[in-house]
């Protein structure tokens, strides 16, 4: 009698554990035709958001990039590249159109999470110190010419409200980083008061987001990149514009007559996006409240923490891990997505993956493989969202510029340069954006739209922008 109760309370359980994880299928789903709101909703507000300064949740930043690299970019430059976990530093040598990128260093270093929400001076600091470093380390052929100063295109992966195109203001931070002085500060000033503060003289000459880097880097190698979609962290997406359709823009027409521009499409937000109260509850519970709600079901940032949230509820509301609520479950971030991702991608017969992941960071032994199946559906659940809802975003900037239909059997190719770890490393994410893509846009309109990964392409496309903007290309060129 008692193994039959013991085996009926299992069962009902099991079923509410299981109740409680179709719940969450259905709220997250991404029907073809909700996600085509999403990219019409996106289409939309960026016309919003160029239109006036407010004037959408897309806040369509002007970078003050109106010419993408040419190719003639020469000398030695350097790279910053903050934004994420790590930060990397580069050298890179341009050799002109002849030689192209002629050699490329680079150091990544992770940043210790007490500067992600200390003090300006402790996070600049920190940041200077490492790239003096990595300046001692220059080699043959690697100086500049005497009496010339060291030039860097400092990536930094934050909103900034640019004054020109090496300075500007942050406006808030996003991805984990909170540090109130910062904001309002020209980020650049902040970056160049620490070079000095330790004695590394170097100018930085352009200042770009991390979209706006992997744009750069995209089209010197290839002309038909348009747009740049960052999908790591945090997420983005940065796309050339025509600056006489950003009626916000009341400087100069540039001669290009084009205009980069930084959507900071993280901070999307329509009726449209599936959102469950776990997405809400992480969201009130985050350093941000209230903002970055498209960043926080597409990222990897937060993509684990969301698997985190559904099992937590199962365990405590259906006893899904049996009668005590593992306690490492209760961590927050605890479970990050490239945890996530290797439970996802487990392909052995008894998910043996997901097993000792379980065990390794939640410290939960014992699992049927029944209840890890579940889990891998979790992921995949969650995931999928992600995804799906990532290849709208792109739907919606393919639309913004008309390239959602083939005009008169003409074949525009459409290239994205797309960077980041979630897209990099997380096969079964990547592979989602793509299908998705031809789902929403048709085999005959996506065979010309091409996602090109650009591995650390932000770095050369800063140095590239550096390069450009050079204090010395006047001189030179008189
Ligand atoms: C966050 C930042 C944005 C950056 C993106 C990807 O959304 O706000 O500036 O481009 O992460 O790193």
């Amino acid at each position: 009698a008692l193994v039959v109760r013991h085996r009926m309370r299992c069962s009902g359980r099991w079923a509410r554990a299981m109740a409680i994880l179709r719940e969450f299928e259905e709220n997250c789903g991404t029907p073809i035709g909700k996600l085509g709101q999403v990219a019409d909703a996106m289409t939309v507000e960026m016309h919003a958001g160029l239109a006036s300064e407010g004037g959408s949740k897309l806040k369509m930043l002007i970078s003050y990039v109106d010419n993408l690299p040419s190719g003639e970019e020469n000398g030695l430059f350097y790279a910053l590249d903050l934004g994420g976990t790590n930060f990397r530093v580069i050298r890179v040598l341009l050799g002109g159109r002849e030689g192209g990128v002629v050699k490329q260093e680079f150091e990544e270093v992770s940043i210790p999470p007490h500067l992600m929400t200390g003090s300006s001076d402790a996070l600049f600091d920190y940041i200077a110190t490492a790239l003096a470093n990595f300046v001692a380390t220059e080699g043959e052929g690697l100086h500049p010419s005497p009496g010339k100063q060291r030039e860097l295109g400092f990536t930094f992966s934050f909103p900034v409200r640019q004054t020109s195109i090496a300075s500007g203001n942050l406006i808030k931070w996003t991805k984990g980083f909170s540090i109130d002085e910062t904001v309002g500060q020209d980020v650049v000033g902040e970056l160049t008061k620490a070079m000095e503060r330790i004695g590394l003289d170097m100018r930085v000459s352009a200042l770009v987001n991390d979209t706006i880097g992997t744009l750069a880097g995209g089209r010197y190698y290839n002309p038909d990149v348009i747009a740049a979609v960052i999908l790591g962290t945090g997420t983005n997406a940065a796309y050339v514009e025509r600056a006489q359709a950003i009626p916000k823009w009341h400087g100069l027409l540039p001669k290009s007559g084009e205009m980069v521009i930084n959507m900071e499409w993280g901070n999307f937000r329509s009726s449209h996006l599936p959102l469950t109260e776990y997405d809400q509850d992480l969201d009130v519970e985050s350093l941000n409240p209230g903002e970055q709600i498209f960043e926080k079901i597409i990222s990897g940032m937060y993509l684990g923490e969301i698997v985190r949230r559904v099992l937590l509820k199962m365990a405590e509301e259906a006893a899904f891990f049996g009668d005590t609520v593992p306690p490492k479950l209760k961590i927050p971030f605890i479970l990050r997505t490239p945890h996530m991702s290797a439970m996802h991608h487990d392909d052995s017969s008894d998910l043996r993956v997901v097993g000792s992941k379980l065990k390794d960071i939640l410290e939960i032994p014992h699992t049927s493989l029944k209840m890890r199946k579940a889990i891998v559906e979790l992921c995949d659940i969650v995931a999928t969202r992600g995804a799906r809802l990532s290849a709208a975003g792109i739907v919606g900037i393919i639309k913004k510029l008309g390239r959602d239909v083939v005009k008169d059997g003409e074949k525009q190719k459409s290239v994205i340069a797309m960077d980041g770890g979630l897209y990099e490393h997380y096969s079964k994410f990547s592979t989602c954006v793509q299908s998705t893509l031809k789902e929403l846009l048709g085999e005959e309109v996506s065979d010309n739209i091409v996602i090109e990964l650009s591995n650390d392409g932000s770095g050369i496309g800063a140095a590239l922008l550096a390069a450009s903007h050079s204090q010395y290309l006047e001189v030179e060129e008189s």
